[in-house]
């Protein structure tokens, strides 16, 4: 199936590894150009270059904390400039620490907000103007299960994500007669290193319905596709890649 990706722009935030850089790396497979974010900036650049090698295509790395209004401005200037024009965003950002309600004070709420949802809204807000009005525009958020099926100790981001989703499904409404997409997807357990760092264990994908934990380029084909031309019908939904870990019928 051919994506429809060649010769358009997509911008995908928290790319250095993990998801994103799953993801930037399958959008530039589809014959994308793509800016990539994150605050590391040589870990970033031989992020992009590793992509670049591989897929060919113009992947530019543009240094980033998405919690700073300055550098995100920044961020969408200098892609704006570098890949002339900008098609998909890819909302992404590392994720809140994991604990219970008792754990966490206003400071390490706001700390949340100000990753998990501050960050989407303010990229979004950013990069809107520039996104195409001929049904190619995109807008991608990454959130996680636990905005469909709880997850002990997901607090923090179980309360931003529900934000993020809530956000999507009014933009899309409201953008939907320019053509413009909206979508969240919401992974599972994918092995990366946060999931490492937090200890994934082998119990822990057994519980899952595939009994395995997801690779992190199973889950960029999804946003791959959600940004392709063949979604273009697809917008306002949630989408899960969890292996079926969400027990909810619906
Ligand atoms: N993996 C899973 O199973 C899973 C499940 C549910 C939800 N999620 C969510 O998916 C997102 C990505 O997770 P991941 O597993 O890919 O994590 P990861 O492997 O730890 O990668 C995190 C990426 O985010 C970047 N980053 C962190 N803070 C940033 C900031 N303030 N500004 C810009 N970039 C930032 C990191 O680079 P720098 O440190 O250099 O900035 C890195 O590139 C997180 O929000 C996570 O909570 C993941």
């Amino acid at each position: 199936m051919d994506f429809g990706l060649a010769g358009r722009a997509a911008l995908v935030l928290a790319a250095s590894k993990g998801l994103g850089r799953a993801t930037a790396e399958a959008l530039a497979n589809e014959g994308a150009d793509v800016a990539i974010g994150a605050r590391d900036a040589g870990e970033l650049d031989a992020t992009a270059a590793a992509i670049r090698e591989r897929t060919g295509c113009r992947v530019v790395a543009i240094p980033v904390d998405v919690t700073d209004a300055v550098q995100s401005q920044r961020f969408v200037e200098t892609a704006l400039g570098e890949l002339g024009r900008i098609d998909i965003l890819v909302n992404n950002a590392g994720g809140p620490p994991f604990g219970r309600f008792d754990d966490f004070d206003d400071d390490a709420w706001f700390a949340a907000f100000e990753l998990s949802l501050r960050s989407t809204v303010r990229m979004t807000r950013l990069v809107l103007p520039h996104l195409p009005h001929d049904g190619h525009g995109r807008i991608i958020n990454v959130v996680s299960m636990s905005v469909r099926s709880l997850l002990p100790g997901s607090m923090l981001s179980t309360a931003m994500r529900a934000g993020v989703v809530g956000m999507a499904k009014l933009l899309a409404e409201e953008v939907g007669a320019h053509g413009i997409t909206v979508n969240n997807v919401a992974p599972g357990l994918i092995l990366t290193d946060r999931l490492k760092h937090f200890g994934a264990k082998p119990e822990q994908a057994e519980a899952i319905p595939l009994r395995r934990f997801g690779r992190p380029d199973e889950f960029a084909s999804v946003v791959a596709f959600l940004a392709s031309e063949r979604a273009s019908y697809v917008t306002g939904m949630t989408i899960p890649v969890d292996g079926g870990a969400i027990r909810a019928i619906s």
